[in-house]
């Protein structure tokens, strides 16, 4: 039976919208069950709408803190039925209490072959670092940002010279083929 998926988004969505366009496909067994976000104007719950999926959209500002909003999220996760939850440029932490109460069942996607370069500027920091391999890595979500067990990794060679929003760019078109690769 296919796999029930929610996905969390903070903004524009092309991963998201490679996951969903292979579901279509036939090519990746799963349903998008829920499509949640932070932000209430991110470009990925417009694409998801469009896609005539459920979303679940609120300002994390309107909750007391962070435990707060992630019981509210975690709440309609249940209530959607997720069985897995996959990060698609989710840009919050998530709480101790969320990841334990989804636990093995949070996966993320990184720009960069971790354990190097966690955080925002992945590809930015593997061309400034000099690095003549970056990559893609889909692991599952741990408390501290960007580890945890790997599931899948991607090479992408740096080019001398190149800048690293070209990078950023290559890597991105990669992970749209890597991200439905991992959650079958
Ligand atoms: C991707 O680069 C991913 O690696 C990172 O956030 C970005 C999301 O891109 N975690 P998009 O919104 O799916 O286009």
């Amino acid at each position: 039976m296919a796999l029930n998926i929610a996905i969390l988004l903070s903004g524009f969505g092309s991963n998201f919208q490679a996951i969903q366009d292979k579901i279509e496909s036939g090519a990746l067994d799963a349903s998008i069950c829920l499509v949640a976000s932070n932000k209430p104007d991110a470009r990925g719950l417009e694409r998801a709408r469009a896609a005539g999926l459920a979303t679940w959209a609120e300002p994390h500002q309107n909750y007391p803190d962070r435990v707060a909003f992630d019981a509210a999220l975690g709440d309609a996760l249940e209530a959607a039925g997720a069985e897995l939850i996959v990060l698609a440029g989710y840009m919050r932490l998530l709480s101790k209490d969320f990841l334990e109460r989804f636990k093995g069942r949070v996966i993320n996607i990184h720009p960069a072959l971790l354990p190097s370069f966690p955080g925002v500027h992945g590809a930015a920091d593997a061309v400034a670092y000099g690095v003549k391999i970056s990559g893609i890595t889909v692991h599952f979500v741990e408390e501290i940002m960007d580890s945890g067990p790997v599931i899948i990794q991607a090479a992408v060679p740096c080019i001398p010279g190149e800048a690293a929003d070209a990078l950023q760019a290559r890597i991105h078109k990669q992970e749209h083929r890597i991200y439905p690769q991992a959650i079958q």
